[in-house]
């Protein structure tokens, strides 16, 4: 296990000595067939090559009205609630629905299916947390999760099949399954590689979402600088997503016979866990790292990762949640939480299991 910020980075970086692909298996099991995300090679540009122009921050723009639409329909009701008195946990009743609203428009896929979209990518997130639990019930779990995965890849390859009969529009199904290096991906990987989309575009932004909730809520008086200072917003979502890391630990495989990090050398096929969630409180590159602070001089985190494989989706997490948190604190600058918040999902990723808001 890795801890410190640069030992991480160090790591993510040399790909050749700390493999994801490697470890195909891992990723195989979650979303049936190779991503880009068990590629380390020019195979992995590629691949990525056929959406990371809409992922870039100014192509995002033209995504900013269906992005404010969708916050706009779980945020009002929302706070129209907890204006009236009631207690209200904000994840099944705001956050967990907009991320998966956004990516399913995105691929062009019928809405009314986005509830079936989040149960899905649930049941895929817990798998991690079941791995490590040897108990019927833990058993369990992983079976639903491995159901889960085949039942999207499923869905998926529908979907496929209608946009190559169907011709299809600017969608991010269309896009891959008309771009050039389609050709020379398998249809696995084709299935693979949206259903990994939806999963990786979904739970995780919802999970920042409730975990911003939950810190703001916990510093009222970080809460109030916000509500007073608009332009503050991006900061304080990059501090809150730093101290609080969503994704704890990214796995690596060693191969090569001279690996060595801090002068200690791993053995070759060894896994390494790359503790993120750790180098992002390493007190070597933040002062107080334990302390959320909204006004820090922002510093590159590890909550997205670092590398060839940094996450594809972050500018589009930013920007949804930017646009989520201005409009709901336009209509709620005052909230507490009304339960103590319990956080779970394990390493793999960690995030409230309610947050139960009220004025
Ligand atoms: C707050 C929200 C999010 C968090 C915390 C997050 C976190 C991460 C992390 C830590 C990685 C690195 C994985 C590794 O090194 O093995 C990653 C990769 C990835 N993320 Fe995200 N992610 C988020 C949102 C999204 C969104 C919205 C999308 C797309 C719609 C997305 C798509 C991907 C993809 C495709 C990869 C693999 C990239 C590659 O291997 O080159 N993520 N994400």
């Amino acid at each position: 296990m890795i801890t410190g910020y640069r030992d991480c980075t160090r790591a993510l970086t040399d790909v050749e000595t700390f493999s994801s692909e490697d470890l195909q298996e891992l990723f195989i099991r979650a979303f049936g067939g190779v991503t880009m995300e068990a590629l380390d090679t020019t195979r992995h540009h590629q691949m990525r090559g056929v959406w990371s122009r809409f992922f870039q921050r100014d192509a995002l723009r033209s995504q900013r009205e269906l992005v404010e639409e969708v916050v706009a329909a779980q945020v009002d009701p929302f706070v129209e609630r907890v204006r009236a008195g009631e207690t209200v946990d904000a994840i099944p009743n705001m956050t967990r629905a907009i991320p998966t609203l956004v990516i399913a428009r995105m691929l062009g896929i019928d809405e009314t299916m986005h509830r079936q979209f989040s149960a899905w990518s649930d049941a895929m997130g817990s798998t991690q947390a079941g791995t490590y639990d040897p108990s019927p019930e833990g058993m369990a779990v992983v079976q639903r999760g491995r159901d889960a995965t085949a039942a999207l890849n499923g869905y998926m390859a529908q979907s496929i099949k209608d946009r190559r009969a169907h011709g299809g529009g600017d969608d991010l199904i269309s896009m891959m399954v008309h771009d050039e290096f389609a050709d020379q991906m398998s249809e696995q990987e084709i299935i693979a590689s949206n259903t990994q989309l939806v999963f990786a575009g979904n739970e995780t932004t919802a999970k920042l979402m409730a975990t911003t909730l939950a810190s703001l809520a916990q510093h009222p008086e970080q809460l109030r600088m916000l509500v007073a200072d608009r332009a503050l917003i991006p900061r304080a979502i990059e501090e809150i997503h730093r101290w609080q890391t969503l994704v704890q630990v990214l796995p690596r495989r060693v191969k090569s016979n001279d690996a060595r990090i801090e002068g200690i050398p791993i053995p070759n096929g060894a896994e390494l866990k790359v503790l993120i969630g750790a180098g992002n409180r390493d007190p070597l590159r933040w002062e107080h790292p334990e302390r959320l602070d909204i006004t820090r001089v922002p510093r590159q985190h590890l909550g997205f990762g670092f590398g060839m494989h940094v996450c594809l989706g972050l500018n589009l997490a930013r920007l949804e949640m930017q646009i989520w948190l201005d409009r709901l604190l336009d209509r709620l600058p005052e909230f507490h939480l009304a339960e103590e918040v319990k956080y779970t999902g394990g390493l793999g990723l960690r995030g409230p299991e309610e947050v139960q808001i009220a004025v």
